[in-house]
C-alpha cells in the first residue's frame, strides 16, 4: 500500500517536453525577459518580492479581452445578447467595474456577492440574481435594490419572491431555472432524471410546468423566462445543443399549456477552459455560434419568437488571466518515489485540486526560460496529507527561495479561498500596461481576530 493514500492513483506516465511552451495556459500578455515571467508589462519575481508571496496576478487586459470576445461572438449571431459574468468564479469591486465597463452584466449568487457588485457601482439594472436557496433577507435583498432578474430554483422560492414583492408593491421579473435532463460529459452528454439535481425544476413529472403556470399566476411575479446550466468546465458543445433543443421545446410545451411565450432564455455557463497543455476546450466562437444559431433554429423550428439569449461564462473569463505566484519553502527528495516541494500556500488559496482532482500547470518564475526537466510534487503547508497543488508536474530545476508560478489560477481559487490553518488569505493585484495595482489587500492577523468576539 503506498503511504499517502492520495498518491494512490498513478499519475499516468505522459511524454513531457521540457521545452513545451506554456503560453496557451498563461495569460494573454505573459511573457519571458531576461529569464523572468512577466505579466501584463510587470516582472512576476520583482511583484512577489515587492508584495510577499502567497499572491494572485490577474491579466487585466486579459479579462477584458474574454469579456469582449463573448460579447462579440454571441452578438455576431443575434442582436439581444447579455453576456451576465458569473461572479462566483473571481470578485471583487474591480473585477465588477471591469465587467461593467466592457459592457456585461454580473451575476450573483448570494446577498454577499449582491452587496460586492452594489458597492462596486454596478447599477442594479445590470444584476442577476441566483441562488438554489435564497434565504428571505436575500430576496428582500435583490429586490430592495432592484435586481434586473431573479432567478427562481423552487416553488417555494417563487411563492416567497411573490410574497416579498407583493409587499413592497412592486413586480420582480424572474426566469424559472429548468433542468433540461443533459449531463454533459467528456464522452459525450448523459441523461439525469431530474430527481439528481438539487438544482432547479426538473422536467420530468411535470415539475417545471407547475413552476411556469405558478409564475404565470402569481401576483407580484413577472414571468420573464427560462434559465439552464448543464455544469462546468465543458469541451462538448454538442451537450449545449441538445439542452437548447430540450428547452426550446418546452418554451413551446409553455406556450400552448399557459399562453405565455417567454422573452428570455439564459444558457447558463460552463464554458470549459485550457488548464494543462493537452486541454482542447471548444473556442468562444464556436460556443456562441453553437448556443446563438442553436437558440435561433429551435424557436424557427418550434414557430416561436428568438427570445433575449443570456449566457454566464464564469470560468472561461478569468481562470487564465490568473496566475498564483508562491515562494519555494522545504523541498523534500523521496528516491526513487518523488520530490515534494513544498510553497507557502496551498488548499487555502486553491482548494481545487483536493477537492477536484484538478491539475495544473507550474513553472520557476525566475527562472522561466529554462527548460521543465523536473518532474515534481507541489505541497501546500497545511495539515491535510491531500493538500497537494500539482502532482508529478514538470518544473524548471527547482531551489528554495524560488517563485513558483501556478497558471490559470484565475478562477475558483480567490473566489473559494479559506482561512483553514489560520493562514491569512492572499491579496490580489491586477497588472495593465507596466503597472500593478493591489486590488484585494493580503489580509492581516488582525483581520483573523476581527470577528473573533469572544
Ligand atoms: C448558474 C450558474 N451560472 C454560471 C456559472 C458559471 O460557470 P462557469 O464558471 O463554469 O462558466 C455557474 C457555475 O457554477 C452557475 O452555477
Amino acid at each position: 500500500m503506498p503511504s499517502n493514500p492520495n498518491l494512490a492513483e498513478p499519475v499516468p506516465a505522459e511524454p513531457v517536453d521540457p521545452h513545451a511552451d506554456l503560453s496557451s495556459v498563461l495569460p494573454l500578455t505573459a511573457e519571458i525577459r531576461e529569464g523572468h515571467l512577466r505579466v501584463g508589462g510587470v516582472d512576476m519575481v520583482g511583484l512577489a518580492r515587492e508584495q510577499g508571496t502567497a499572491l494572485y496576478v490577474m491579466d487585466e487586459a486579459h479579462i477584458r479581452h474574454q469579456l469582449r470576445e463573448f460579447r462579440r461572438w454571441t452578438s455576431f449571431h443575434a442582436s439581444n445578447v447579455e453576456t451576465v459574468y458569473a461572479a462566483k468564479a473571481f470578485m471583487c469591486k474591480a473585477m465588477c467595474r471591469v465587467v461593467h465597463e466592457e459592457g456585461c452584466m454580473v451575476l450573483c449568487a448570494s446577498g454577499g456577492e449582491l452587496a460586492i457588485a452594489l458597492a462596486a457601482g454596478v447599477p442594479a439594472s445590470r444584476i442577476q440574481m441566483h441562488g438554489n436557496n435564497k434565504t428571505i433577507a436575500e430576496i428582500e435583498e435583490a429586490l430592495d435594490a432592484g435586481v434586473d432578474r431573479v432567478i427562481v430554483d423552487s416553488l417555494y422560492e417563487l411563492e416567497r419572491i411573490s410574497a416579498a414583492a407583493v409587499d413592497r408593491g412592486m413586480t420582480q421579473a424572474v426566469l424559472l431555472r429548468v433542468t433540461p435532463g443533459v449531463k454533459p460529459d467528456t464522452h459525450g452528454y448523459i441523461q439525469t432524471g431530474q430527481e439528481d439535481s438539487k438544482f432547479g425544476f426538473g422536467l420530468n413529472h411535470g415539475l417545471a410546468m407547475e413552476g411556469a403556470r405558478h409564475a404565470c399566476a402569481l401576483p407580484g411575479i413577472d414571468f420573464a423566462g427560462f434559465h439552464m446550466h448543464i455544469g462546468s468546465q465543458i469541451f462538448a458543445l454538442q451537450s449545449y445543443s441538445k439542452a437548447i433543443e430540450v428547452m426550446v421545446e418546452f418554451m413551446e410545451a409553455v406556450r400552448v399549456e399557459t399562453g405565455r411565450t417567454v422573452r428570455d432564455l439564459d444558457v447558463g455557463g460552463g464554458i470549459g477552459i485550457k488548464y494543462g497543455l493537452a486541454d482542447e476546450p471548444s473556442t468562444i466562437e464556436e460556443f456562441g455560434k453553437v448556443v446563438v444559431d442553436g437558440i435561433k433554429e429551435e424557436c424557427e423550428r418550434q414557430g416561436l419568437p428568438v427570445p433575449r439569449i443570456l449566457i454566464e461564462p464564469g470560468r472561461a473569463v478569468v481562470a487564465n488571466a490568473g496566475i498564483t505566484l508562491y515562494t519555494v519553502g522545504t523541498i523534500k527528495e523521496l528516491p526513487g518515489i518523488r520530490t515534494y516541494v513544498a510553497i507557502d500556500g496551498g488548499m487555502t488559496d486553491n482548494i481545487r485540486p483536493a477537492l477536484y482532482g484538478a491539475r495544473y500547470e507550474c513553472l520557476v518564475a525566475n527562472k522561466a526560460d529554462r527548460p521543465r526537466t523536473e518532474i515534481v510534487t507541489v505541497a501546500g503547508k497545511h495539515c491535510e496529507t491531500g493538500d497537494l497543488i500539482a502532482r508529478d508536474v514538470p518544473i524548471q530545476e527547482v531551489e528554495t527561495g524560488d517563485i513558483l508560478a501556478v497558471c490559470a489560477t484565475g478562477a475558483y481559487c480567490q473566489s473559494m479561498s479559506s482561512n483553514y490553518n489560520k493562514q491569512v488569505r492572499p491579496g490580489v493585484v491586477f497588472v495593465k500596461d507596466g503597472q500593478a495595482r493591489v486590488v484585494v489587500r493580503r489580509e492581516t492577523y488582525d483581520d483573523l481576530l476581527r470577528c473573533d468576539v469572544g
